[in-house]
């Protein structure tokens, strides 16, 4: 049967590719929408450096569509219909009526579709230098902008000229994905992209769960990424209020280089020397034990050169001597003296280190490193600060609350190192700051006074910090609001509540009742409009003791606030953001 078919479809084959190939001879990298491609045909860009065509992963028998170096020892850089295969070698990739590109299966079915969404009359489909296959306008408006690109939407490979993340106005966020297995192109359980929570940085994920991250952007480069110069590629990041993106390119002719998350998780970086047979891997980005996710667990750090390699934070101690005697660290550390939010606390520096990564915590563009340290001492919660910004005279606030997970040391000295500093109790030893005698906000001398006993303690300060914002509503100080309202959601969320009515209940300070009051509270700093009460409902609240109340969600906070509020870019990022701000940096190893 395959027999007798085979001779009219190569037949129908030449005759297609010949009408075609002759009409435009040098339109070889573009599809108009008169035309397609069938299996076994292919695009290729204007200086034969990519190819677009069909193929077989691995053993598999099923084709997809891709896009790889023409003549380089095989690696696919991108894959068309990742999770809809063709089963046979029918597939034809064409131009829609409604101007999408799409794959089409035997039965003329469309399996994969670029999804435009809004028609375009004459678009035309082609492969570009870069290796980028876009779909634009044939009317050929002078607009450089694409009805789609495949750029937008990689696979698990990163090359040249490609923009890993964000498009902060649409919201597309373009990362890798691993293949499923060497078989099947299907996204796997990892993906490698850039979170925008207040300073971005890199994280390789498996489903949800972190497994590496390069460590926040510090204005120079990630803060786990060592700066380290190569002669082989160059890296931009743009960081600006439309665009927050990575991008690399190669520097000679002679060779490229792809960067791909394998699904082995390893995200490596592979040169192709033209000519040569093979891909040679040049690193591995995650080759030390240091990097992975929160080896020395809570409270710990990771220092390569010592041995065994985990650590406690100065002034931490190990959760469980026993695991840590047999080089289990995974239970962390804990304070040798606890925290207790008396006066003469302090910090401690530690120099020269990977920022622990962001899960609670604020960010202020605008302040110093001085202000930046009176802000965490405001808060019993706070657990450390650092500048968020280290170039020039460094600047900028970062406050952590709780735990510090994922902090590793470099040993190289110069500009770029980060400093953190560490909050100790006044008696721990370590202690030796002295310089902050600082008196402390009322706020917190208050609760101190009520309980010392610090669980309790942070529920009450948290309450002070309500009531208290309440009453201070008027003085505008942006920075007080969020992490009051923040560590109250935390708790909220734990259903630690109650606790915090007993911790109060005794003291005449707190007239409402203790529950109701912050739950209003929490409910009048929500995110979106339609889940904060109005004023009269608020008042309905108060006072009727029967009244059910919406349970609150997270607080409009940190991404969101520190992104629209002016306060929080400092006037030279204002000044910038009408040109893209592009820094060059170069990729550790
Ligand atoms: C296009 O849209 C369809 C239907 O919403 C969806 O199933 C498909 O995954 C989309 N394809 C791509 C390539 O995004
Ligand atoms: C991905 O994760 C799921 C759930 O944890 C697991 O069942 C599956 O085997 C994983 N897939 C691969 C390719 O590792
Ligand atoms: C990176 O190198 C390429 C090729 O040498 C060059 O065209 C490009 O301008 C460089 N990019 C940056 C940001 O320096
Ligand atoms: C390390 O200790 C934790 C308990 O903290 C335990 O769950 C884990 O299995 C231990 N890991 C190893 C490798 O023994
Ligand atoms: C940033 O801080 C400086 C001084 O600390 C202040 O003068 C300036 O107004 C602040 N900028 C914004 C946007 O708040």
């Amino acid at each position: 049967m395959l027999m007798e078919v085979l001779p009219f479809l190569i037949f129908c084959y030449t005759s297609i590719s010949i009408s075609f190939f002759s009409e435009i001879s040098n339109a070889a990298d573009t599809i108009t929408p008169t035309q397609s491609i069938r299996d076994g045909q292919t695009l290729v860009s204007s200086g034969q450096t990519f190819e677009l065509g069909f193929f077989s992963p691995g053993n598999s028998k099923n084709r997809y569509v891709g896009i790889w170096y023409k003549n380089s020892p095989p690696a696919v850089l991108w894959v068309a219909n990742r999770e809809t295969p063709i089963t046979d070698s029918s597939g034809v990739l064409t131009i829609a009526k409604d101007g999408n590109l799409v794959l089409l299966n035997q039965a003329q079915i469309i399996i994969w579709s670029s999804n435009l969404s809004e028609v375009a009359e004459n678009s035309v489909a082609q492969v570009l230098e870069s290796g980028n296959l876009v779909l634009q306008d044939e009317s050929g408006s002078s607009s450089k902008s694409y009805l789609w690109q495949s750029f937008d939407y990689p696979s698990d490979t990163e090359f040249p000229g490609m923009k890993k993340g964000w498009n902060l106005k649409t919201g597309l966020n373009r990362y890798l994905t691993s293949w499923k297995n060497a078989d099947d192109p299907s996204p796997g359980n990892f993906s490698y992209r850039i979170d925008n929570l207040g300073l971005p940085q890199l994280v390789l994920r498996e489903g949800s769960s972190k497994l590496f991250r390069t460590g926040p952007w510090n204005g120079l480069q990630f803060s786990g990424v060592p700066f380290s110069s190569n002669t082989i590629f160059n890296h931009s990041f743009v960081y600006n209020t439309e665009e927050l993106y990575y991008m690399y390119e190669d520097n000679k002719n002679s060779f490229v280089t792809r960067f791909t998350l394998k699904q082995s998780s390893l995200l490596q970086r592979l040169i192709w020397n033209k000519g040569s047979s093979e891909w040679t891997v040049v690193y591995t980005l995650q080759n030390d034990l240091c990097g992975s996710y929160g080896r020395c667990g809570a409270n710990g750090i990771c220092k390569m050169n010592n041995s065994p390699m985990c650590m406690c934070l100065v002034g931490f101690i190990p959760k469980s001597p026993q695991e840590w005697d047999v080089l289990n660290s995974s239970s962390g550390c804990v304070r040798r003296v606890p925290l207790d939010c008396q006066k003469g606390e302090g910090f401690k520096k530690i120099g020269g280190v990977k920022l622990q990564d962001l899960l609670q915590f604020w960010l202020n563009k605008n302040m110093s490193l001085d202000e930046c340290k009176v802000e965490c001492l405001k808060y019993c919660f706070c657990t450390a600060y650092a500048n968020s910004d280290i170039r020039g005279g460094r600047s900028g606030c970062l406050l952590w609350f709780g735990d510090l997970i994922d902090i590793r040391e470099f040993t190289q000295a110069g500009d770029s190192i980060q400093d953190i500093y560490i909050r100790m109790a006044a008696s721990e030893p370590e202690l030796t700051d002295e310089s902050n005698k600082k008196k402390k906000p009322v706020v917190v001398i208050l609760v101190v006074s009520i309980s010392i006993v610090s669980g309790v303690l942070i529920f009450g300060v948290i309450i002070c910090c309500l009531i208290w914002k309440k009453k201070t509503r008027e003085r505008g100080k942006h920075s007080d609001l969020p992490i009051a309202d923040f560590l109250a959601w935390l708790l909220w969320k734990e259903g630690k509540a109650l606790e915090l009515v007993d911790a109060v209940m005794e003291d005449s300070y707190v007239v409402c009742q203790v529950m109701k009051c912050i739950q209003v509270g929490l409910l009048c700093v929500q995110k979106y409009p339609e889940d904060k009460p109005i004023m009269s409902s608020v008042v309905v609240m108060l006072s009727n003791e029967s009244v059910t109340m919406p349970q609150p969600k997270q607080p409009g906070f940190f991404t969101e606030w520190s992104f629209t509020d002016t306060n929080l870019l400092s006037s030279n990022e204002k000044g910038r953001t009408e040109d893209p701000v592009t820094i060059t940096v170069l990729e550790g190893r």
